[in-house]
């Protein structure tokens, strides 16, 4: 039972928007009307620098790992915490208590990924690393980093099938949640770090 109310719970924890939340304190701005218009770590560096997209970034991480951790002390219900990673991501890109209008969903699922297999974790933000070093891309690393983690969840994670699965569902979420990036990389339009 607590099980599936943790489900519940984890789209709730999810909405918490750290990206609104920090720009309204850091600023009192609405982050949803600059940039981009994403409630997400990157429009916030973009929006108000470095040190808010740091601490955005790793409230997000903590939010998508706090949530399937939990789940993993409540069950080994693998279905379950697969269904707490899909709902802490849902909540984070549609958020109930910021109607609707979340982010993208790239730090909470790194999170979850996180709880999943730490050493997936650490290889996609080495990975993001370096194509935001060659490419000043966060949404290009974005994409290659969701793309790559159900194929590190498969051989990282042991034998569980729904973390590959339910880590692929994010990937395909993360992709259509960033398909205006996906579309401004193909024309040469998307913005790189530090542009407004
Ligand atoms: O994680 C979000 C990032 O990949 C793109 O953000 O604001 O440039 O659309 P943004």
């Amino acid at each position: 039972m607590l099980k599936w109310l943790w489900i519940a719970l984890s789209y709730f924890i999810g909405s918490i928007s750290f990206a609104y939340i920090v720009a309204k304190l850091h600023s009192g701005i609405d982050i949803r009307n600059y940039g981009s218009g994403n409630a997400g770590a990157t429009n916030v560096h973009r929006t108000l620098g470095i040190k808010a997209f740091a601490v955005v970034s790793i409230l997000d991480i903590l939010k998508g790992y706090f949530v399937v951790f939990i789940a993993m002390l409540i069950t080994d219900n693998q279905l379950a915490i697969a269904l707490s990673a899909l709902a802490v991501i849902l909540g984070h890109n549609w958020p109930i208590l910021f109607n609707f209008k979340g982010g993208k969903g790239i730090a909470s699922t790194l999170g979850v990924v996180a709880a999943f297999s730490f050493l997936a974790f650490i290889i996609l933000v080495v990975l993001m690393a370096v194509i935001i070093y060659i490419t000043r891309y966060m949404s290009l690393a974005s994409l290659v980093a969701t793309l790559s983690a159900p194929i590190l969840i498969f051989f990282l994670s042991g034998d569980s099938y729904y973390f590959v699965g339910i880590t692929f569902v994010l990937t395909i979420l993360a992709w259509f949640t960033h398909r205006q990036n996906i579309i401004r990389l193909l024309d040469g339009q998307e913005r790189k770090i530090g542009e407004r």
